[in-house]
């Protein structure tokens, strides 16, 4: 219930708009009774004048009271309408809004699919239930107290005969708004998984096809849209049958007053006019009675919809930005991680114990076998992740004094997986910053070793790229990001496995390029050939979360260990590339085929 109180409370910042549907109503029910007194009376005048003298009078009334109340229904729809957009407007605003303010440890938890059905149906849902059960509801409950008094002031004998039936009415209204809500939290469970499946199953048509999977995929969808459609379908058969029990019900009380009534009629205890205007108020109530199970069930959803709805806007996001969060020190670059451990809350331990320091402008290698836990390293310097123990600094101050954005806008991150955005070349590379010149694109485009690939695009820089930037390569989407990262020159510049996607050959170049800017750039590179760290002033070798080497280069192989012998691995693989290099082969065809 209180889920449908918070739900309620979305729309205070448009009392205006809410007053007026729920003014609109009773002027609907109102102008709505004035009709069967109208024809009432007429009978009765008919019946005792015997003559038909005077009905125009009446029939004008019908008329104008049936104006009117078109025009109340009219103000009623609209309110109520605008109403349950605005809510669903503000609320799909804030959820999104809210999503960007979480961290990566709950989009682990949650499904893209899943926020995405969030996002789109439950929202409906909401929106169903502020036009349906806070304003039809009010409608039906309106209608119901203004006829309920005109028939008890009818006649009251009578009306008792109606409420026969009102406790089966509550009862199985009762019972029915817990089992269906019930339903439709499931259905929206089921939605959700359905969503998940199609969205990952879009974005992995590569793997779906190159396994030749479409059938298992399709049974795994088929399963999900069966879930859906099952408890879809049980929800629609508990209306149906809500709805089948309440006209029941409904008619009964009809019959019974017909009889009841008729007989006091031939007693003379009644006019027939008051009889037919007592049996149309009555009538009046089958409106009401038909969409009292829908305006149930939107309750019902609204309270599975909020409940998910709520779940995430109230989940806090467990990184944020502390008080007084330092928003001005300009970074230079100093990074210390001390005795830092990090588990992820699946209870798994990624990294022990590390310690290292880097001084502004160095640059630190970081070599390890995959799941080593390097990227994990990284991870925590922007906050992405905190560590479960020690300390990581910057400039001697803890990362987690900084506001995040500030920190985040100083540390320019080359991931490992790349992601572009469907748009024009330039926007991916000039990301969350509009007001770059192109010229200033360009040039770092050029560092990255894209710009060629670029210029003999027939669009060029405004030549859009597909989704995630699927109509390149590899390694031409890499370098985009490159020069996306480098564009905001940063003071910290942190490379993880950017050039694994690239030849040996471009590599060289980029990493040329890269060494010539990140001379006063705090640099970490993540690599996994040792050619892309030797230079580094420092390098760190890890093996499942442990610094197990440290040194420079020249140290690194004259040890025995892991960076000795992958060195050896590989000076074998790059002797076959060393006589190209030399030839200085040109890079134009291998940017069109990288
Ligand atoms: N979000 C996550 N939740 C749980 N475990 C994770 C998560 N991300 C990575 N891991 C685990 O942490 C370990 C280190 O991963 P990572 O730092 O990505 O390794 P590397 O970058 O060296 O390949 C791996 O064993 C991986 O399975
Ligand atoms: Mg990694």
């Amino acid at each position: 219930m209180n889920v449908l109180i918070r739900l309620a409370k979305r729309t205070a910042p448009y009392k205006g708009r809410l007053l007026l549907a729920y003014l609109s109503i009773i002027g609907v029910t109102v102008f709505g009774l004035m009709i069967p007194k109208i024809i009432g009376t007429a009978i009765d005048a008919v019946i005792t004048s015997g003559s038909a003298k005077g009905l125009w009078l009446l029939a004008g009334g019908i008329i104008l009271a049936n104006l009117f109340r078109g025009l109340m229904a009219y103000g009623q729809t609209y309110f109520g309408e605008s109403l349950g957009q605005q809510v669903a407007y503000d609320l799909r605003n804030e959820f999104y809004t809210h999503l960007q303010t979480l961290n990566f440890d709950f989009h682990d938890k949650h499904q893209t699919g899943n926020l995405m059905s969030r996002a789109t149906s439950d929202i409906e849902g909401i929106r169903m239930f502020v036009q349906g059960g806070m304003i039809r509801s009010f409608f039906c409950i309106s209608l119901i107290l203004g006829v309920m008094i005109l028939i008890v002031l009818l006649d009251w004998k009578l009306s008792l005969y109606c409420l026969v039936f009102v406790p089966f009415i509550i009862w199985r209204g009762s019972i029915f708004i817990l089992a269906q809500r019930k339903k439709w939290f499931l259905v929206q469970v089921a939605m959700g998984h359905m969503t998940t499946i199609l969205q990952e199953n879009l974005s992995g048509q590569k793997v779906v096809k190159a396994f030749g999977a479409e059938e298992f995929e399709e049974k795994r969808f088929l399963n999900r849209t069966g879930e859906v459609a099952e408890h879809a379908y049980e929800a629609a058969a508990l209306q149906a049958n809500n709805a089948g029990m309440m006209t029941f019900f409904y008619m009964a009380s009809t019959a019974l007053i017909l009889w009841v009534g008729g007989t006091e009629v031939v007693d003379g205890n009644m006019t027939a006019g008051e009889l037919a205007q007592f049996i149309l108020y009555l009538g009046m109530l089958a409106m009401p009675v038909r969409i009292a199970a829908w305006v149930t069930n939107s309750f019902s959803r609204g309270l599975s919809a909020g409940t998910r709805i709520f779940e995430i806007l109230d989940s806090d996001p467990s990184i944020f930005n502390h008080d007084n969060a330092d928003s001005t020190t300009k970074i230079k670059g100093e990074i210390k991680f001390e005795n830092v451990s990090f588990y992820h809350e699946s209870g798994k331990d990624i990294l022990h114990n590390i310690d290292f320091r880097i001084k502004p402008g160095e640059t630190l290698g970081i070599i390890g076998p995959p799941g080593s836990g390097k990227t994990s390293i990284i991870n925590l310097i922007p906050r992405f992740y905190e560590p479960t123990n020690g300390y990581v600094t910057i400039d001697n101050i803890s990362v987690d004094k900084f506001e995040l954005i500030n920190l985040r806008k100083n540390i320019g991150l080359i991931h490992q997986d790349v992601f572009l955005f469907t748009d024009s070349i330039r926007e991916n590379i000039a990301y969350g910053n509009p007001n770059i010149s192109i010229e200033e694109i360009e040039k770092v485009a050029k560092i990255a070793q894209i710009h060629e690939f670029v210029m003999s695009l027939p669009l060029k820089y405004d030549t859009v790229v597909g989704e995630r930037g699927s109509t390149l390569s590899g390694g031409q989407r890499q370098r985009i990001s490159i020069a996306r990262a480098l564009l905001i020159d940063p003071p910290i510049l942190i490379i993880d496995d950017a050039t694994s996607s690239v030849d040996t050959i471009t590599e060289k170049y980029i990493q040329a390029q890269l060494e010539n800017i990140s001379q006063d750039k705090t640099t970490i590179i993540i690599a996994h050939r040792i050619s892309s760290v030797q230079n580094a002033d420092n390098i760190i070798v890890l093996n499942n979360g442990l610094i197990e080497q440290r040194g420079n280069h020249t140290e690194l192989i004259q040890q025995e260990g892991i960076y000795k012998d992958l060195y050896n691995l590989q000076i074998a693989e790059n002797q076959a590339d060393q006589p190209l290099i030399q030839n200085n082969v040109s890079l134009k065809e291998d940017t069109n085929h990288a």
